[in-house]
């Protein structure tokens, strides 16, 4: 039988900010240890990646740096680019979805489909920001998600419980732009009949079938994918706008549709295509050889692109009709970091970029820890603590070990001669006949996409060889028995060549100077297994320290490290949204003295303050008791707002606002009058 012949694509990242390290263990770097097993196993294999750099999420970004969009696409595509390679994810090509070749292959592929009458045109009432008039789709527009209540769910998804939406399904809807609530405006839109695709869809995913002919196996897929699709199936699929009025992103080509560009997640998926088609065209191949026939399609994706990909990107490749539908659509869950999830907008990550520049040699080290704890089946979290336990306990101490001791004694005995072995002892039988076994263990794992139990068996692998030599400690032999070392360093060496195979597709910098470091000529699949891989009388290399240990000074410097972006992100803020002078001059605020104070009883934030304002003595609730303490306060000259609404706090009315300003670390200080005015001065 014919190997099978595949397409992998990994999700196209937004090009609206850089990768963390959520992005890379749950998309980029699975999908890059796929590709690399089906590479050495002998597939034929296309493996697409690009950025993504169409929809609100440029746009959005774009105005909040106070720049253009392409200027946006631009940098951030540049900043994932170099980081993919410097972190040596082997795509074949990192395209770009504002490529001319993109925007020509999504208009020809609506054009098919508008021909094919597989759309319909609907006018309706959409939600319009009339201050920046624009009509809110997707991003735009926010509020409460009604499957789960996330109250900041957007127009088209809910990002906490996956659901597709459409902005009317809001509730209390809110612009995104000017942060008011919508009008509504009639506009009309080509939509997809998502529900006229029900039947079909739930006996493919379900059973794998399309027209009644099986097309991949349903067991391989997911629980989790086939759940989320089915759940959404069983509630009924609704129609769904693929077009928008934006003027940023893939034109409409169709006459009177002037401001109408591509829903982006219709142009996004249909990206694929158009990278393979680049890389076709470079590479003197033909893109239809890897859409068309016989092969299979995989996408890489985190759990929030579930729908796009298995329900909506399939409904538009089999309305396109040619098209090879995914043979499996293997999603992730999320990664969190250091108890917390990761945020943009809050700073709270480990960018790629920023990794890489700090630690440039550090790349197998965080492809192994990331790989160790992918998010597979459920969230996983990442901290710099386990980090730095992976690496020492496990690559240095095991892997990095055993290799070291067998290249070391060998160098030590043979002066780098791999020696041949003399007769197998029954003890060295076991383990060769182990060593045969494990390429089927973990060629099967990873097959099932498997990953991490993939590289623990790869792992093991060198566990065995450890145990070998601390069981036969040829360095006590070597005295009293060096015919029986020969045969044991052989076989270390034997189970060293296998780990340069076994260990390309996770850890291929490191398989490499294994392999450098035997001269092994063949690496391929074919060789793992094989007890004669390193030639005996080959002079090998010594590749010195494969894994340096992790300091705790590294681990504590990243959590300052992250702790000291989150200081800087609030400095950062953004200024608040303009007002007027009128609005200004309605906050009364003056000049008081702390006539009183005391701690507020369970509460540990808050004084109790009586309150000299010139006109009046008032009572005041204020939320320093952390910053100061009641002596500390009385008698000072503090600003207080006096026509903020009465607040009862934790049962105390209180009759307006003590002003405070804050620095960077949080800490809090009065501001008072330098020339010592006294109460009742006007603050203006
Ligand atoms: O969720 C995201 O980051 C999207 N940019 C993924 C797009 S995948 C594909 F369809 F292009
Ligand atoms: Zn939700």
């Amino acid at each position: 039988m014919s190997l099978a012949k595949y397409t992998v694509t990994a999700a196209l990242p937004y090009a609206n900010g850089p990768l963390h390290l959520g992005h890379v263990a749950g998309v980029y770097l699975p999908a890059d240890i796929f590709v690399r097993f089906l590479r050495l196993k002998g597939h034929d294999v296309a493996f697409i990646c690009g950025s993504d750099e169409h929809g609100a999420a440029i746009t959005l970004r774009a105005k909040k740096e106070g720049t253009t969009p392409q200027e946006i696409v631009d940098k951030y595509n540049a900043i994932i680019g170099k980081s993919f390679q410097d972190f040596n994810i082997g795509f074949d090509i990192f395209h770009r979805t504002s490529a001319e070749i993109h925007h020509q292959t999504s208009q020809d592929f609506f054009k098919v489909l508008y021909e094919k009458g597989k759309f319909t045109e609907e006018t309706s009432e959409q939600y319009y920001d009339e201050e920046f008039q624009q009509f809110l789709a997707d991003r735009y527009i926010t509020g409460e998600c009604p499957k789960c209540q996330n109250p900041s769910a957007y127009g088209d998804q809910c990002e906490k419980c996956g659901s597709a939406l459409s902005p009317t399904d809001l509730k209390n809807p809110v612009s995104t732009l000017s942060g008011k609530t919508p009008v509504m405006r009639q506009t009309s839109h080509w939509y997809l009949p998502m529900q006229n695709h029900e039947e079909w869809l739930k006996e493919w995913i379900k059973d794998g079938k399309l027209d009644g002919v099986q097309q991949h196996n349903p067991k391989e897929w997911k629980n989790q994918v086939v759940g989320q699709c089915m759940s959404w199936i069983d509630g009924g699929l609704r129609p769904r706008a693929m077009t928008r009025d934006l003027d940023w992103g893939v034109k409409v080509p169709l006459p009177n549709a002037e401001g109408k560009v591509l829903y982006v997640w219709l142009d996004a998926p249909i990206g694929y295509i158009s990278a393979t088609k680049q890389w076709a065209q470079d590479n003197n191949k033909n893109w239809e050889d890897y859409w068309k026939g016989d092969r299979k399609l995989v996408h890489f994706i985190g759990k929030d692109n579930i729908v796009f990909h298995a329900i909506i990107f399939p409904i538009l490749l089999k309305d396109h009709g040619d098209l090879i539908l995914p043979d499996n659509v293997p999603a992730y869950e999320f990664l969190n970091l250091e108890g917390d999830k990761f945020s943009t907008s809050r700073n709270w990550a480990v960018w790629l970029h920023e990794y890489l520049e700090r630690y440039p040699n550090k790349v197998d080290e965080l492809k192994y820890v990331l790989t160790s704890i992918a998010p597979e089946t459920k969230d996983a979290e990442f901290t710099w603590k386990e980090y730095q336990t992976r690496i020492n306990s496990e690559l240095a101490d095991i892997l990095g070990n055993f290799v070291n001791r067998a290249l070391v004694l060998t160098n030590k005995y043979y002066e780098g001669a791999i020696p041949a072995a003399g007769n197998f002892t029954d003890e060295d039988q076991k383990v060769l006949d182990e060593v045969k076994a494990f390429p089927a263990k973990i060629e099967s794992l990873l097959y099932a996409y498997k990953l991490r139990d993939a590289q623990a068996e790869a792992m093991n692998l060198a566990r065995l060889g450890n145990k070998y030599l601390a069981d036969t400690e040829p360095w006590k032999l070597v005295k009293t028995d060096p015919e029986r070392v020969k045969t044991i360093m052989h076989i270390a060496l034997q189970i060293t060549g296998n780990l340069a195979v076994v260990l390309q597709p996770f850890l291929p910098n490191t398989a490499e100077k294994l392999k450098q470091a035997l001269k092994l000529a063949d690496t391929s699949w074919t060789k793992a297994g094989a007890i004669d891989i390193a030639s005996v009388g080959t002079i090998i290399e010594q590749p010195g320290i494969l894994f340096e240990k992790i300091d705790d000074s590294l681990v504590e410097a990243e959590i300052q490290f992250l702790k000291d972006a989150q200081v800087a992100n609030k400095a950062f803020e953004p200024v608040k949204e303009e007002i007027t002078f009128e609005d200004f001059t309605k906050m009364d605020i003056r000049l008081g003295t702390i006539l009183e104070a005391e701690k507020v009883k369970k509460a540990d934030k808050l004084l109790k303050l009586l309150v000299d304002t010139g006109i009046d003595k008032r009572t005041v609730v204020s939320g320093i008791a952390e910053h100061y303490t009641p002596e500390e306060v009385v008698g000072k000259t503090v600003q207080i707002l006096l026509n903020l609404a009465p607040r009862k706090i934790k049962g105390i009315e209180s009759q307006g606002m003590i002003l405070m300003a804050e620095n960077e670390k949080g800490e809090l200080s009065f501001m008072a009058p330098e020339k010592g005015f006294g109460a009742g001065g006007d603050v203006r």
